[in-house]
């Protein structure tokens, strides 16, 4: 099957909302469409649409959209080819070998074509006589055989060009190797390892390829890890250690750590659903990538200053983008790691008690206000009373504020009515800002007039917005699309952008071929997909699209005219043309 008819097969078969749900994104049914959370911005209301009608989502939030495919393009990060495939897939079509074959010799499959011969030869590496000390020393750390296999982990050798000249005999060139961050430039010219005797964690996407390496030393020098840094295949602020595995744990929640032994730990104790992030401090990019697996975290950094910090960064992100945060608390100053070392082999039992109790980031919250004030001095509790208005007037849940507001006021024998009235003095306020800068933003957005998908538009604003229409509804009317292209050819339209799609309709027209969102997809990019659905969506239904057609054609045939005649153009007109526009103009004017 060639990749057209396997595209024909996915219009039959996929429905958009089963490969959205499939992210753990909740739809709810508005009047034809269907609205969830956004996966690719986070947030709190829903503004993301699915149109099962021609398998298609915008959001209204972050303007992404486009068909089916370039759903699974944004989501899982690939090129158009591989997301079909990756559908294709999931659906059992038959996927033809060539098409297999296609794009394997592009850079990002080289990286991790030799991320994978890399993982291979560090694992190979703990076998042998030089590995022996990094083997002791991962067993002496409590990890069984099972878990190193697992995870994969290894050994990169002391010398420094070990693995660089294995790749090289494997047929990878020094660029790709330089490029997949796994060898560099020495000051003396030669190409070297970047990682040298090294405990090796290999770092997985969720497809399960490796993207990326975390390495640590096994002295007290430093830096104790050394990552991959970002490479085309891999952004550490966008991936998690761990979350290959973590995904299909059954447990219902993901239990957020800090560092890689931490999530290794706890996968060896039963918690397989353990992972990091990668060093960094958690990102909104990496709370976005989580919701589409769950609802609840549980967050376990160390009990440290530092992790305590973390922690108290971590939850509003997470809870931005819809998450539910539970927080533990490891005692005496542990990580899980040592936490679960400590209790040998009933570490599972003790950490299945601490997550059972561990309260929730709201508790644990106004536990941390309360640990900095004296409520007993007057002081102290007008402060702890006035930060805990500021902090439930973030929440949007009224149960959740009334709930909070009750329980603090009669901690402090204050009348509950006082909080609630402070903390509507906050929302109040905090709603003030925030429609202060919708506003802002959305002057921002009329005073912007530099487009980047279709930068001519700003020149031609009227003939862009007739041009939008002709292709929203012939998208929408295929069957008007004949006598439209037939009178109406692509050299008329103006704007860059839309003119692109415009030819794509008609080849495919002239061809035989459908032109549905889906048919046409994987001739953009993500972004210009995201404006052609906002186009085809901007369409109604009620109008007679003929007639739309036709009086969209006399509005881009007179800025035609208009451009024609205008000063640069016009010394090569004959005085007989010039006056035969007047003429139009003036019968315009009528
Ligand atoms: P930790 O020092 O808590 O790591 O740093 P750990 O996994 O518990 O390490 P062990 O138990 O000492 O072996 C937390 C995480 O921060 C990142 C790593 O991802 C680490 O797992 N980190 C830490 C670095 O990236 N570089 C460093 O130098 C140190
Ligand atoms: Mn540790």
């Amino acid at each position: 099957m060639a990749l057209d008819d396997i595209i024909q097969e996915l219009k039959f078969r996929v429905k958009i909302e089963d490969v959205v749900s499939s992210y753990n994104i909740q739809l709810k049914r508005s009047s034809r469409n269907l609205v969830g959370l956004c996966p690719f911005h986070g947030e709190k209301t829903p503004s993301f649409n699915l149109y099962p009608e021609n398998n298609s989502f915008y959001c209204f939030g972050c303007h992404a959209g486009g068909d089916v495919i370039t759903f699974i393009r944004k989501m899982e990060n690939l090129d158009y080819v591989d997301a079909v495939k990756l559908l294709a897939q999931r659906y059992n079509i038959d996927i033809p070998e060539s098409t297999k074959d296609k794009g394997l010799s592009n850079l990002r499959n080289r990286i991790y074509e030799a991320n994978k011969e890399a993982a291979r030869y560090f694992h190979r590496k703990l076998y042998t006589q030089e590995g022996q000390n990094a083997l002791n020393y991962l067993k002496g750390r409590g990890l069984t055989e099972q878990t190193i296999k697992h995870f994969g982990l290894g050994y990169s050798t002391s010398i420094t060009y070990d693995l660089t000249s294995y790749l090289n005999d494997k047929g990878f060139k020094n660029t790709e190797l330089i490029q997949a961050n796994l060898s560099f430039e020495s000051r003396s010219g030669r190409i070297v390892d970047r990682f040298i005797d090294r405990i090796m964690f290999p770092i997985m996407d969720l497809r399960g390829n490796v993207i990326a390496f975390g390495g640590r030393i096994m002295t007290d020098q430093k830096p104790k890890y050394l990552n991959t840094s970002d490479t085309p295949v891999f952004k550490k602020s966008n991936n998690c250690f761990a979350l290959s595995f973590a995904k299909n744990s059954k447990d219902g929640y993901l239990i957020l750590a800090e560092g890689y032994m931490d999530v290794i730990a706890l996968h060896q104790a039963g918690f397989e659903s353990a992972i990091a992030t990668l060093g960094t401090a958690l990102t909104k990019e990496q709370a976005i990538l989580l919701k589409r697996y769950t609802d609840d975290i549980v967050l376990c950094y160390d009990s440290d200053d530092a992790g305590q910090n973390a922690t108290m960064r971590a939850i509003p992100i997470l809870r931005d983008v819809g998450l539910n945060v539970r927080v533990i608390n490891i005692p005496n100053g542990k990580d899980p790691d040592e936490f679960l070392k400590t209790n040998g082999e009933n570490g599972h039992i003790k950490f299945k008690q601490l997550i059972e109790k561990s309260g929730n980031d709201i508790e644990y919250r106004l536990q941390k206000l309360k640990n900095k004030l004296d409520l007993d001095s007057p002081d102290g509790k007008v402060a702890y009373l006035t930060q805990v208005s500021k902090l439930l007037a973030t929440f949007d849940s009224e149960i959740e504020i009334d709930v909070y507001a009750r329980k603090i006021a009669a901690e402090l024998s204050v009348a509950p009515y006082s909080i609630i009235q402070q903390i509507d003095k906050y929302k109040q306020k905090d709603y003030k800002t925030k429609i202060q800068q919708q506003r802002n933003k959305n002057n921002m957005e009329v005073l912007v007039v530099n487009d980047s998908i279709n930068p001519d538009k700003k020149t031609h604003l009227m003939a862009s917005n007739a041009e939008e229409q002709i292709i929203s509804c012939i998208i929408n009317n295929p069957d008007i699309a004949g006598s439209i292209i037939s009178k109406f050819p692509p050299e008329k339209f103006i704007t860059s952008f839309n003119k692109k799609i415009y030819e794509c309709i008609v080849r495919r027209f002239n061809d035989k071929k459908e032109f549905s969102v889906m048919d046409i997809s994987g001739e953009f990019s993500n972004d210009e997909n995201s404006r052609i659905i906002k186009i085809v969506h901007n369409y109604n239904k009620n109008c007679n699209p003929y007639e739309i057609c036709n009086d969209c054609i006399n509005v881009i045939d007179k800025e035609n005219d208009k451009i024609a005649f205008s000063g640069d153009n016009l010394s090569n007109k004959s005085e007989e043309d010039v006056q035969k526009y007047i003429d139009r103009l003036k019968k315009q004017k009528k």
